[in-house]
């Protein structure tokens, strides 16, 4: 969740398998102005509107994560076909060991629902993606979409490498003495611990219909938090607000518990639990 090369090798070497990027575009973006993340009771709202330095500034932190060898997943917006593909080639030539393709960003106008809740959309950018792609490509599909099935085929249908669920739930916070939303962009997107059932939920819808694999993401903080998403069908899991919540030793301590309950209950593998909610 934060474009810094220092930031990201040391959560790397705090245990995650692998970092994902804060979504890039293809030109600087400031951002909304503050306040773009408040802490809730139960979670994160934030509308921080995509703030990057643009592809070709980030190439330099790919570069230094390419030599410190940690595996990255690069995620990328843009407003049509045409962005994604240019974007991810760059992501690819710097370095990126897979893609993320973010359409699912709940409080950005062009860049978010209004493509990831188009299934035809979905289905032409990921294609041409993959087209131009020699890596892995990964479709981030968003809860707040009553359609979120067949996004989830028209990902399948043009060979996307692995499905990504959950972005943040869309969400707001109203000041009752200001009479006003706290967020500078009013709506924002919801994560943390309040989520969970929900990216749960989706993952177990997904999982159910199509037959690439599943990384789920949404409220992850503890190994049993990882167990659900896995036993609704997600082969891998990504962790965000936890971070904020835990501290960077959050990594270290979810795989310990998976382990610790794995043991338990007489498994060896994490093949052996994924999707097992199902039968
Ligand atoms: C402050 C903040 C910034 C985020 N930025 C991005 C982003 O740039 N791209 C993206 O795809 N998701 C972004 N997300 C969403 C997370 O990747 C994740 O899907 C969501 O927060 C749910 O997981 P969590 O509950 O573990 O945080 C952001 C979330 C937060 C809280």
């Amino acid at each position: 969740m934060d474009e810094d090369a220092g930031s990201m090798k040391r959560i790397f070497n705090s245990g995650a398998g692998a970092i994902v990027t804060k979504s890039i575009g293809l030109i600087p973006n400031k951002g909304y102005s503050n306040p773009t993340v408040i802490e809730l009771e139960h979670g994160i709202l934030n509308a921080m509107g995509l703030p990057n330095p643009g592809i070709d500034e980030f190439s330099s932190e790919i570069k230094i994560l390419k030599s410190l060898r940690i595996p990255l997943i690069g995620s990328i917006y843009g407003k049509n076909k045409d962005e994604f593909v240019k974007l991810a080639v760059k992501m690819e030539k710097y370095g990126a060991d897979a893609i993320e393709l973010n359409m699912s960003c709940p409080h950005v106008k062009r860049y978010g629902l209004e493509i990831g809740s188009n299934p035809k959309i979905v289905r032409d950018i990921t294609k041409h993606v993959k087209q131009e792609s020699n890596i892995p490509v990964f479709v981030k599909i968003s809860p707040n979409l009553m359609n979120i099935i067949e996004i989830a085929k028209a990902a399948e249908k043009a060979e996307a490498d692995a499905i990504v669920a959950i972005n943040t739930v869309k969400a707001m916070k109203i000041d009752i003495e200001l009479n006003t939303p706290v967020l500078s962009n009013k709506v924002g997107g919801y994560s943390g611990s309040a989520i969970k059932p929900i990216g749960v939920r989706c993952v177990y819808d997904i999982a159910k219909n199509v037959n690439i694999p599943i990384i789920g993401v949404g409220g992850i903080n503890t190994g049993e938090d990882a167990l659900e998403y896995i036993m609704a069908g997600a082969s891998a899991v990504q962790i965000g607000s936890g971070i904020y919540y835990k501290g960077i030793d959050i990594f270290k301590k979810v795989c310990k518990e998976i382990e610790r309950w794995m043991k338990k209950h007489g498994y060896k593998k994490i093949s052996e639990i994924i999707g097992v909610a199902h039968s």
